[in-house]
């Protein structure tokens, strides 16, 4: 299998890093937990990363939770509108972005610290300026990329910003292909997984590949 099949070792031509769809490459995790550990107001809001039920799971649960490709369903997702599917103990959020969301995600690539995806947070077929396989669905992981916490589910949008996802921890604030913000705390982009289509309307998020 190549490597940009197995989407593991995707390697930056500028940084040397290497794409980690399961892990945010740019957090360190031993200052991570030490902060969570020591500062009650960082700590609000952060979600535990480890999977404490796992005891409890049917063995196809396991499997799932180890990493199994998952199928979602994105036939009844309306025009912006976002749902949320869980792959390796992570939220995968799917955003059925307008064409007026598109429009505006081409117009504020100066405020942001990667407008290029110079950082592989994505597979190289999500390098482009939709950061998308379709440009109307984004598809990343709803993870922050500063200590993990989770950004809010909702988009928001103000008069002095064109709208995207804030991460309540600390502030950082992503596009709506969850590119960050300069500013932010958060140091890189949202991971985006390995995904393909099945169908029009079914993701396989886990695995490599383009449109079905
Ligand atoms: S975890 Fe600090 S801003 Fe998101």
């Amino acid at each position: 299998m190549s490597d940009k099949q197995n989407g593991q070792h995707q390697a930056d031509s500028q940084t040397g890093a290497s794409y980690q769809p399961n892990q945010s490459p740019q957090v360190n995790l031993e200052k991570r937990n030490f902060l969570i550990a020591t500062s009650a107001v960082g700590a609000i809001g952060c979600a535990a990363v480890a999977v404490p039920f796992v005891k409890s799971m049917t063995p196809s649960e396991r499997a799932k939770a180890a990493g199994a490709p998952i199928e979602v369903d994105i036939s009844k997702l309306a025009p912006g509108g976002k749902l949320t599917a869980e792959w390796r103990g992570q939220p995968v959020w799917i955003i059925h972005r307008t064409e007026e969301m598109l429009a505006k995600l081409s117009a504020h690539d100066e405020q942001l610290s990667d407008p290029n995806l110079e950082v592989p947070q994505q597979p190289e077929y999500c390098k482009n300026k939709d950061r998308a396989i379709k440009a109307k669905y984004a598809v990343m992981l709803g993870t922050c990329t500063h200590l993990g916490c989770a950004p809010n589910e909702s988009f928001v949008e103000t008069a002095d910003w064109d709208g995207g996802f804030v991460c309540p921890c600390h502030g950082s604030k992503f596009d709506l292909s969850g590119r960050v913000y300069k500013g932010s705390p958060a140091p890189t982009n949202l991971v985006i997984p390995p995904h393909k289509y099945l169908t029009e309307t079914t993701l396989l998020i886990g695995e490599d590949g383009e449109v079905a």
